[in-house]
């Protein structure tokens, strides 16, 4: 298939393009560089652009003869949503409205999307199932929300095929060390610990130790970034028009932060010091999804299962570029 990544320069989606092109896709990355990283993607593939364009998005998918769009481009730091409601709301929904404008405009009515835990806010249920109430605590959650609400009318009204996949903590890199994760600000966990192991960092901040869990940090749901990379391949492959599946992707087991962070000195050999701070509003104690349905609407199997593998590709990518990708 001839299809378009959006944001496929960034973390998650260079993952994607690469497994796309390992399948025999035909590629191409649209992306404006605000947050990703021009060495993630092979430079013919790299279309400069803002989803926020609508003529230039058309006219991109109309030349190429697009046939389905993989969509990450989005912000995503809980945080910035909160201090910054509109960079969330004009990026992710009023640009994510352009891209799918652009779509209509092109005749393209099929779509992988990057959603998330996040929409569920404060879960009553853990592991946490795909028909749980969604009740997103914050404007980075609820842009993701509504683009799902949109894209349930999309595929009704105009017979579209739309996935909305909702990741769990997105974690790892390519086995080789090839690709990874370079976010700035990082405010992921195991990269925040491999920078501390890496020197670039003096300790490691654990947002709250007096949680209900077993050892009194945050639980979470760490999924392998290529295991992500198969299902979005999976969903590509096998959705017919006028479905819509909304699936969480997840291992379904959950490690806590000091787990982690044990993982990470195991894998380094590095102390990696760290110091309790106070809890950050709005964690939920645990976070682990229930699976099943993608396992089986999918065919999917995660292939990472223990929290030391999935550090290890982290450490791999770390190791060859300790100061990220250094390409801004
Ligand atoms: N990383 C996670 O743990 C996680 C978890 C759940 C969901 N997600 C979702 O997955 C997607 C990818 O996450 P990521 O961690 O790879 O993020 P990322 O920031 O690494 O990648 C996002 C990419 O989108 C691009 N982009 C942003 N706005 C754009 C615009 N208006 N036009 C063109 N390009 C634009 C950025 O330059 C970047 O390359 C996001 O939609 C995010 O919400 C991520």
């Amino acid at each position: 298939m001839r299809i378009l990544v959006t944001g496929g320069a960034g973390y998650v989606g260079s993952h994607a393009v690469r497994a796309l092109l390992r399948q025999g896709h035909e590629v191409w990355v649209y992306d404006n560089l605000s947050r990703g990283h021009r060495r993630a993607v092979p430079e013919e593939l790299l279309i400069f652009g803002d989803i926020s364009d609508t003529r230039h998005l058309a006219a991109v998918m109309r030349d190429r003869q697009i046939e389905a769009v993989m969509h990450f481009a989005a912000y995503a730091l809980v945080g910035e949503s909160v201090a910054d409601p509109a960079l969330y709301y004009v990026n992710n929904l009023a640009a994510g409205i352009s891209l799918l404008e652009a779509m209509r405009q092109s005749d393209v009515s099929k779509i992988v999307f990057s959603s998330t835990t996040a929409t569920y806010g404060i879960p009553e249920t853990v592991p946490i199932p795909e028909q749980a109430p969604q009740r997103p605590i914050n404007p980075y959650g609820f842009t993701k929300y509504c683009f799902e609400r949109m894209l349930d009318d999309y595929a009704r009204a105009y017979g579209w095929a739309a996935a909305a996949l909702r990741y769990f903590n997105a974690a790892g890199a390519a086995a080789d060390g090839s690709l990874g994760e370079d976010h700035d600000p990082e405010t992921h966990l195991i990269p925040l610990a491999l920078q501390v192991a890496l020197g670039r960092r003096d300790e490691l901040v654990i947002f709250g130790d007096d949680y209900p869990t077993q050892d009194g940090t945050c639980v979470r749901d760490y999924v392998h970034v290529e295991d992500l990379a198969e299902a979005h391949l999976a969903a590509l492959e096998r959705l017919q028009p006028r479905q819509v599946w909304k699936l969480n992707l997840g291992i379904g087991v959950g490690y806590s932060v000091r787990q982690v962070i044990e993982a990470c000195r195991h894998v380094t050999g590095h102390p990696i010091p760290t110091r309790i701070g106070p809890r950050r509003p709005g964690d939920p104690p645990v976070l682990v999804a229930d699976s099943r349905l993608a396992r089986e609407m999918l065919g999917w199997t995660p292939r990472y299962q223990k929290i030391e593998d999935i550090v290890a590709t982290a450490w791999a990518f770390h190791r060859r570029f300790p100061r990220g990708y250094e390409d801004r």
